[in-house]
């Protein structure tokens, strides 16, 4: 499939999707948003991919949604598009994705990052909801997503006061996975999707779904949840080789790897 606005490789069993419009700081807009939705989604159904790093060209991951796109819209115009409506299909992905972080993660791409299953920062990665200095506030699940990860004394500072933090703040905070030295931050996510693409793609998926079942639910219907799950991959194959790989002390090979 040929897109306009991100470029998609595929390395072993990893996905690869760099946001490419650098000369608007990988500004999210809808056809963006459109395109990495439809590259992930095939990916997300395709046995031969386990795992899908998300990442930016230039000096950002993305500088937010497109405000040039939005700067004339009115209510109606945004209630009726259901601007933003997009995303939730990217934050339902079941794959396991892998935001790698270099530069700007602002607004829209700070939102983007956190509906990433996993983040992972370069040293000169910055983090920020900046929308109040443009009389908005976050519309892609900010406000929600960003309180969740890192509790309501950083969320209200970022999103009141649009002030940027650094990675070694994110990681402090627990908005971040790792950090590691920007020039490793793609091989590092890479490397990382390739461990997770050589587990079982459903007990992944299942592991997904229950991780985001804790920030979505309360916590006994939360655990209910995962011990479902859990009887219902004693249903796989996987599961059968996994334990028999145990016993036998060697490497699984998984069916739906
Ligand atoms: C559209 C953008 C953009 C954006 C940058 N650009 N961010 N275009 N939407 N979000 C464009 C600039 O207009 C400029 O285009 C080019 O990218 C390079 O950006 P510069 O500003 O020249 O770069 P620099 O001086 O290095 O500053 C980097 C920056 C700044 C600090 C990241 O670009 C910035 O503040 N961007 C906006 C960040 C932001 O407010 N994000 C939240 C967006 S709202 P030209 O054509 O001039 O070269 C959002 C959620 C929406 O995401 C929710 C509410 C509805």
């Amino acid at each position: 499939t040929e897109y306009a606005n991100i470029l998609v490789e595929q390395q072993g069993r990893v996905g690869l999707v760099t946001l490419n419009r650098p000369s608007a700081l990988n500004a999210l807009n809808k056809a963006t948003m459109e395109e990495l939705v439809a590259a992930v989604t095939a990916m997300d159904s395709d046995p031969g991919v386990g795992a899908v790093v998300i990442t930016g060209s230039g000096k950002a991951f993305a500088a937010g949604a497109d405000i040039k796109e939005m700067a004339d819209q009115g209510y109606m115009d945004m209630y009726l598009a259901d601007w933003f409506r997009g995303w939730e299909d990217f934050a339902r992905l079941r794959i396991p994705t892998i935001a790698a972080v270099s530069g700007f993660a602002l607004g829209g791409g700070c939102e983007l990052a956190m509906m990433c299953h996993l983040i992972i920062a370069g040293d000169n990665a910055k983090f920020g909801q900046p929308e109040i200095n443009l009389g908005v506030l976050p519309g892609m699940g900010g406000s929600q997503r960003l309180t969740r990860a890192v509790g309501k004394a950083k969320a209200m500072d970022m999103i009141l006061t649009g002030r940027f933090i650094d990675a070694d703040e994110a990681e402090r905070c627990g908005l971040v996975s790792r950090v590691v030295p920007a020039a490793d931050v793609v091989s590092e996510a890479l490397a990382a999707a390739g461990v997770i693409a050589g587990k079982s793609k459903p007990a992944a998926m299942a592991a997904v779904e229950a991780v985001n079942a804790a920030f979505e639910t309360g916590l006994a219907h939360g655990v209910q949840f995962e011990r479902r799950l859990f009887h219902s991959l004693f249903a796989t194959e996987d599961q059968k080789e996994g334990m028999a790989a145990f016993t036998e002390k060697r490497q699984p090979e998984f069916k739906h790897r």
